[in-house]
């Protein structure tokens, strides 16, 4: 590429002051400066110049970009940044995308007039989303998740991602998730008994109440902790059992997104990382000594079921055999894996079951319905045999599941409707071309998931209502695409290469939960303003966008089981 704007910058400013001094007016203000004076001053006019050009010329009139379609308003130096950070991740993008008409991609400038791009159609959507070595995940991305996360699946790129993918996706292999039912339906079991208590010891406590009130986030999270945990990592964290169990505190510390990683990250975006680095930062500290603490828990679990697989030739829990022959190879590559799988599946699910609950309140009508499919397919997640008695607790399975289309269908429209992930971003790595358009390298691009979702192009004139019945055929079955033009815009789990790898998982543990719950219990909205989803504030600046003040149910018995 020659040399850089920076060389550059020096040899002219070098140059420019040897000139000044040598040949400029033997007169005046230059000459009297000397070398010592018209260096910084010169030095000092390039920077500004710089900033015209880069912050205000570019973005105003220099760019490609700007003949985009772009939404009106912003602030002078920070864009619609401002505007984005205060309404919750994609909220801002989800109305532009209907607002502003564009054929598959809109301008905007957001913090210090930096620039971005959303994709808004099927067509630019799949270029991003299969030149995946053109684009890649943002130094966003990696600031904020870099130091927990190693350099596992979700960070990887290029070659080092690919071979990633090949050994890790077995573990998500459909086989493989049918063997883990016993992990979902155990700890389903376990967390509705839980609730089962709360409900009754406060009726005990008083004759009038027949309800538990509870934080939905607060019980889905401790069990998506201790599936997520059983299932990688063979290891049951205990936090349904007992929250600071020491496993969960542990791992608590290390990966719960703070709005203090999300605020280091949003530094990191323009500043160089040295610089950002010195910050005297509280929050480098924690993760500093949490970070080893936890890779450390990994890394001795690892060599104990290494240990146990040696001698038994089997896990004692989990189809995690597979760890068996990397994890002699490249232990520490393992661990980034197992941090990996942790932070990724622990909020996202416990996200996507809150947003469940929440779609239960506001739709009463399909509690009735997905309770009688639940106990129709499900064995009672309360049934209490003895423990020497024949007969053990039967789990629910895969088969059971794939009888439930309403089920699947509801989790499917709360995915919709609620992505855990909200959006996503890339970067361009070069100077490039999307659809067209000449894209200068640097510039980030905005996946609106939950715009998408809600776009009545995409997804016919009833896009903008909750409506589980899209993803159910004439026949009763399952419909894969629930009606939209194109798996492009269908994108909770994003898709190709770099798409989740857990999407089997997911479901199936969503759905064992729903399940068990509803068939067990009726939910209810404390805030009875929350019935407008429009009053619903949601979380910002943080990668999952759940209810931002929590999400409190009453939660009362229904009796029996089968009829
Ligand atoms: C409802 C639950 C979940 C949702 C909505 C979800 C969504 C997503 C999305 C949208 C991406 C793409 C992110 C991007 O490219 O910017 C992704 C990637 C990923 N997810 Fe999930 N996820 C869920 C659960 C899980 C679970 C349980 C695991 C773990 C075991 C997991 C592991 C991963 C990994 C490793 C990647 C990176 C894949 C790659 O880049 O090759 N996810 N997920
Ligand atoms: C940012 O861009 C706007 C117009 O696009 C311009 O008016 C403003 O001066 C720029 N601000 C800075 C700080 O560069
Ligand atoms: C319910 O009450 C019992 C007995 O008082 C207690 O042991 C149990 O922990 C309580 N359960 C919950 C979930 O609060
Ligand atoms: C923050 O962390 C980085 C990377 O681990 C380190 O280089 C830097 O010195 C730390 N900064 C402070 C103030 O501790
Ligand atoms: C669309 O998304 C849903 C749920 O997020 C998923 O179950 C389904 O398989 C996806 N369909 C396609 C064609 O990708």
């Amino acid at each position: 590429m020659g040399i850089s704007i920076w060389q550059f910058a020096h040899i002219a400013v070098a140059g420019g002051t040897y000139a000044l001094v040598h040949h400029g007016p033997q007169e005046g203000f230059f000459a009297r400066a000397g070398y010592m004076g018209c260096f910084p001053i010169l030095y000092s006019a390039f920077l500004f110049a710089l900033v015209v050009y880069s912050r205000i010329l570019t973005p105003l009139w220099l760019s490609p970009l700007t003949k985009l379609p772009q939404p009106k308003g912003g602030s002078w130096w920070n864009g619609h940044f401002m505007n984005i950070y205060r309404s919750g991740t994609g909220e801002v993008e989800r109305k532009w995308i209907h607002e502003i008409p564009n054929d598959g991609l809109i301008y905007y400038r957001s913090i210090l007039n930096t620039t971005r791009v959303i994709v808004t159609a099927p067509k630019t959507i799949q270029e991003i989303v299969t030149r995946v070595d053109d684009f890649k995940k943002p130094v966003l991305a990696r600031a904020v998740a870099g130091k927990i996360l190693g350099e596992g699946l979700v960070l990887s790129e290029l070659d080092k991602h690919r071979q990633q993918r090949r050994v890790f996706m077995p573990i998500f292999a459909p086989k493989h998730i049918r063997e883990m039912y016993p992990i979902f339906w155990g700890k389903t079991c376990e967390v509705t008994r839980k609730l089962t208590q709360l409900v009754t010891n406060q009726s005990q406590q008083s004759s009038q109440i027949n309800h538990a009130v509870f934080e939905v986030g607060h019980w889905s999270s401790r069990a998506a902790l201790d599936i997520i945990g059983m299932a990688t990592l063979g290891e049951d964290f205990g936090s349904v059992e007992k929250e600071d169990a020491p496993l969960a505190s542990a791992y608590r510390k290390t990966i719960e997104p703070t709005r203090g990683h999300v605020a280091l990250a949003m530094l990191k975006i323009w500043f160089p990382e040295w610089l950002v680095n010195m910050l005297p930062s509280q929050i480098n500290r924690t993760l500093d000594e949490s970070v080893p603490v936890f890779r450390n828990l990994c890394r001795n679990l690892l060599r104990e079921r290494r240990q146990m697989a040696a001698e038994k030739n089997k896990w004692r829990q989990g189809p995690t055999q597979l760890y068996e022959d990397v994890a002699a190879a490249d232990e520490e590559g393992v661990i980034d894996q197992m941090t990996t799988f942790l932070a990724a599946g622990h909020e996202t699910i416990s996200v996507g079951i809150t947003w469940t609950l929440y779609m239960l309140c506001l739709h009463p009508e399909w509690q009735t319905i997905l309770r009688k499919e639940a106990r129709a397919h499900l064995p009672d997640p309360n049934a209490n045999y003895a423990p020497d008695e024949e007969k053990q607790n039967p789990s629910a399975t895969s088969a059971d599941v794939e009888q439930m289309p309403m089920i699947q269908a509801f989790v499917n429209e709360v995915l919709r409707w609620y992505p855990p992930i909200p959006q996503t971003m890339r970067e361009a790595l070069e100077d490039t071309v999307i659809d067209g358009q000449v894209v200068p390298k640097g510039t980030l691009i905005i996946i609106p998931f939950k715009g998408l979702h809600r776009d009545t192009n995409f997804w016919g004139p009833d896009a903008n209502k909750f409506n589980p019945r899209r993803w159910i055929n004439a026949d009763g079955t399952l419909s894969p695409n629930g009606g939209c033009v194109s798996k492009f815009v269908n994108l909770s789990f994003m898709q190709g290469q770099r798409s989740c790898i857990a999407q089997g998982f997911s479901k199936a543990e969503m759905a064992c939960l729903l399940g068990a719950w509803i068939g067990r219990f009726k939910f209810e909205l404390v805030d009875p303003t929350l019935l407008d989803e429009d009053k619903m504030p949601i979380s910002i600046g943080s990668l999952s966008s759940k209810p931002l003040n929590g999400l409190d149910v009453k939660c009362s018995i229904v009796e029996g089981w089968r009829d």
